[in-house]
């Protein structure tokens, strides 16, 4: 299939870019480089063989878009996206309408030019505080802490609507978990700009020497030893998991919903633990307060995507740590 692949210069989506073209799929990368390098599409070719065809642009750029999709796509997999939950709180006009906005141009543009199939990035925090656990697709959307969580709250909304209004489109609506980890390769990985918010990438600065220490954010939430617990999940599973999707709901009308997890649940100990082993090196932390925000736990029900996608998580926490290790190392 040909795929359009929004924000495909990213983490997630240069993951999956690789496992699309590894499948055989023909890819369109669209990116702004807003949070990304253009190097990376170089480094798919290293990885793949060829390197794929790439547009640096605008998803709010309709004009661009409505050009580029005259060419025909079976699919678009959306992933271009703001995705820091601090900055969406200091500058919310600003992810509503990269995130939102975009995304509503975006699909005006596929619509007018027929691309019926669609994969969208969502994330387990339109869940909001879990009422229990593991989280299911059937559990209601929650309420989100930020503008980021919300955006990803109302795309969701806008896509379920599109769908009813125009019975033909396929949906399918992931809500990843945690990803951590970068290809074996060491040749793409997470690659946040200035000093990371999310666990994964700060615990790996520290072990390179980068930063002094982790900050723990808080060891008195109710789980087994008093640390924030999280599904993470390796960002090659994941960008399989997209394959699978795609495979198996392409030109399967509805609107298609699925966790992307492994269905366990790490704390942050266990990370700063399982990471030392995976370096070799120490990581320092202390512990401070919670951060405003946080959830004490949250984890996915897993089985609906492996019953439907006939896909399930393969790489465990050793590996998520080494691989993300061995991108830590690679000089860029
Ligand atoms: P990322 O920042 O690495 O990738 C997003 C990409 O989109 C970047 O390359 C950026 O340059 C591009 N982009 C942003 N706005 C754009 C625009 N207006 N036009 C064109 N390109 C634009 O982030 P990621 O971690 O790869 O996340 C990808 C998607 O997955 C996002 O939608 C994010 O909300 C979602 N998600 C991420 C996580 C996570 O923990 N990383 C968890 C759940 C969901
Ligand atoms: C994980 C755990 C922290 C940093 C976020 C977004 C979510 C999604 C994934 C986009 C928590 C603790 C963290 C640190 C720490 N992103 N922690 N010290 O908060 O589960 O999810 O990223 O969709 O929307 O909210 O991930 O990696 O920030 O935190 O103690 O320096 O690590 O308290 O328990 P989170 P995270």
């Amino acid at each position: 299939m040909r795929v359009l692949v929004t924000g495909g210069t990213g983490f997630i989506g240069s993951h999956t870019v690789v496992s699309l073209m590894e499948a055989g799929h023909e890819v369109v990368v669209l990116d702004n480089l807003s949070n990304s390098h253009r190097s990376v599409t170089r480094r798919i070719g290293e990885i793949v063989g060829t390197a794929p065809e790439f547009h640096q642009a605008d998803i709010r750029d309709t004009e661009r878009l409505a050009d580029l999709a005259s060419d025909g796509f079976d699919a678009c997999m959306h992933f271009a996206a703001l995705k820091a939950v601090g900055e969406s709180v200091e500058d919310p006009l600003g992810y509503y309408e990269n995130n939102v906005g975009g995304t509503i141009s975006l699909l005006q543009v596929l619509l007018d030019a027929g691309v019926q199939n669609f994969v969208f990035s969502s994330s387990c925090t339109v869940y909001g505080e879990p009422l229990s656990l593991p989280l299911t697709e059937d559990m209601p959307i929650g309420t989100a802490t930020n503008p980021y969580g919300w955006s990803k709250i109302m795309m969701e909304q806008v896509l379920r609507d599109v769908r009813v209004a125009n019975p033909d489109w396929t949906v399918t609506l992931l809500r990843y978990f945690n990803p951590v980890g970068a290809h074996p390769s060491g040749l793409i990985g997470e690659d946040p700009m200035g000093v990371p918010s999310n666990l994964m990438p700060y615990v790996a600065k520290v072990a390179f020497g980068e930063l002094p220490k982790v900050q723990v954010f808080g060891n008195d939430y109710d789980t087994h030893d008093g640390t924030g617990v999280r599904d993470y999940i390796h960002v090659v599973d994941l960008a399989e998991g997209h394959v699978a999707a795609l495979d198996r709901h392409f030109d399967d009308p509805g609107t298609h919903i699925y966790n992307l997890g492994t269905g366990q649940g790490s704390s942050v100990l266990e990370i700063i633990n399982a990471y030392e082993l995976a370096s070799g090196q120490p990581v320092p932390y202390e512990v401070v307060g919670r951060r405003a925000g946080d959830v004490g736990a949250n984890w996915a029900d897993a089985s609906k995507a492996q019953q439907h996608l006939e896909w399930a998580t393969k790489r465990d926490l050793a590996e998520m740590c080494a691989d993300s290790w061995r991108w830590q190392q690679k000089a860029r």
